[in-house]
């Protein structure tokens, strides 16, 4: 059932343009988001939202809390969810509880529901299994319609969850009228393009595959972002981590020179998110800084950067969420060809299970 595919993952990476379309399929509609999953007074009182999740899940979680504040103008914090249960944490009658989780099944995720609902939370899951425990728990959920995802590394699920995030956004910045109606119609116009930015090329696959025969051996990786790319970088290198076993780590690319660039050097492989959408000159100095002690740049923009040791160029569009979605895909794609390379199980990495049902 790979369907000539080497690996589920591939398989997975390359449906993903397929599944966001059924993941908004009656929920994106003219100028309206439409959630059938939610009551009418579902929000009634709601003033803040917490999201906790784990892994992959948790990054989805970190790219929505800059798009609810963002769009929605509503309060958002994000926690770890095995960190959370065992806090004491102070919770406000007036906040939304969100898991995300694919699975439905994450012990930690799972439990930190349980907290909040004791401490009279209304909850809502976003995930990828219907009636599993997460969903049964909780008040309401909307489900991520990803199909099911063989691959350990998570891919199309952690695509259609961020999808999910924003229409939802989107969907509380309507109905309590804190987002502008043009705001709106350009989030949605935005919306429908992100399938057609998903689809792999031939031409990209054949780029990283070419490309990924650099990045075998060194001490290391650094994926770097601003914004909703920061926990694009996180996911990135979590991907990277999990199928080559190499060491990786997701930085805000801001945040480099308050220590991590001490480590830069030519065997420093920097993965440089510069998006032309959203902070792009900034980003560009933080990335200068870098190569100008000689680490080794791969730069994934729409504009040409001259000092990238290797330049992946996505195309230029209008809207973050647009350029987002295909700086993943090259992300996903990077991981998977560097790990094809060294010869490992792409699907089943070593000490990993789909569904991480012990805490
Ligand atoms: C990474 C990955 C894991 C999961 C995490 C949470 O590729 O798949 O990090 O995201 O174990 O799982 P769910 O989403 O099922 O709660």
């Amino acid at each position: 059932q790979k369907e000539g595919y080497r690996f589920f993952m591939e398989k997975e990476i390359y449906e993903q343009s397929y599944v966001m379309i059924e993941t908004m399929m009656g929920r994106v509609l003219d100028e309206n988001i439409i959630l059938d999953e939610l009551d009418k007074d579902f929000l009634d009182g709601i003033n803040a939202i917490k999201i906790c999740a784990c892994g992959t899940s948790y990054h989805s979680a970190l790219t929505a809390a800059y798009l609810f504040e963002r769009l929605a103008k509503i309060r958002c914090d994000v926690e770890i969810a095995s960190e959370f249960r065992y806090k004491e944490p102070l919770l406000g009658q007036d906040t939304l509880f969100i898991t995300i989780s694919q699975s439905g099944e994450t012990a930690d995720t799972l439990e930190a529901l349980k907290m909040a609902k004791r401490a009279g939370l209304k909850s809502l899951s976003i995930c990828n299994v219907d009636n599993s425990s997460i969903v049964r728990e909780s008040d309401a959920a909307i489900l991520t319609r990803a199909g099911i995802e063989k691959g350990v590394a998570s891919t199309k699920a952690f695509a259609t969850q961020t999808m999910v995030l924003w229409m939802l956004a989107l969907y509380v910045g309507q109905e309590k009228a804190t987002i502008a109606p043009e705001v709106l119609k350009t989030e949605i116009d935005a919306m429908r393009h992100t399938p057609k930015a998903l689809t792999v090329t031939d031409e990209l696959h054949a780029k990283l595959h070419r490309l990924s025969k650099r990045y075998l051996h060194g001490h290391g990786f650094f994926f770097i972002g601003r914004d909703i790319f920061f926990p694009l970088a996180l996911e990135g290198a979590l991907k990277l981590k999990e199928i080559s076993y190499l060491h990786a780590e997701g930085y805000p690319a801001g945040e480099m020179k308050h220590g991590p660039i001490a480590l830069a050097d030519a065997e420093l492989f920097t993965i440089a998110l510069m998006p032309k959408t959203m902070h792009y000159e900034k980003i560009k100095s933080n990335v200068e800084e870098l190569s100008a002690r000689d680490a080794t740049i791969c730069a994934i923009s729409p504009e040409p950067f001259d000092l990238a040791d290797d330049f992946i160029q996505t195309q230029y569009c209008t809207h973050p969420m647009i350029e987002f979605f295909e700086m993943m895909v090259v992300t996903q794609l990077l991981a998977l060809e560097i790990s094809i390379r060294l010869g490992n199980d792409v699907d089943m990495p070593r000490n990993l299970a789909k569904s991480v049902t012990v805490e």
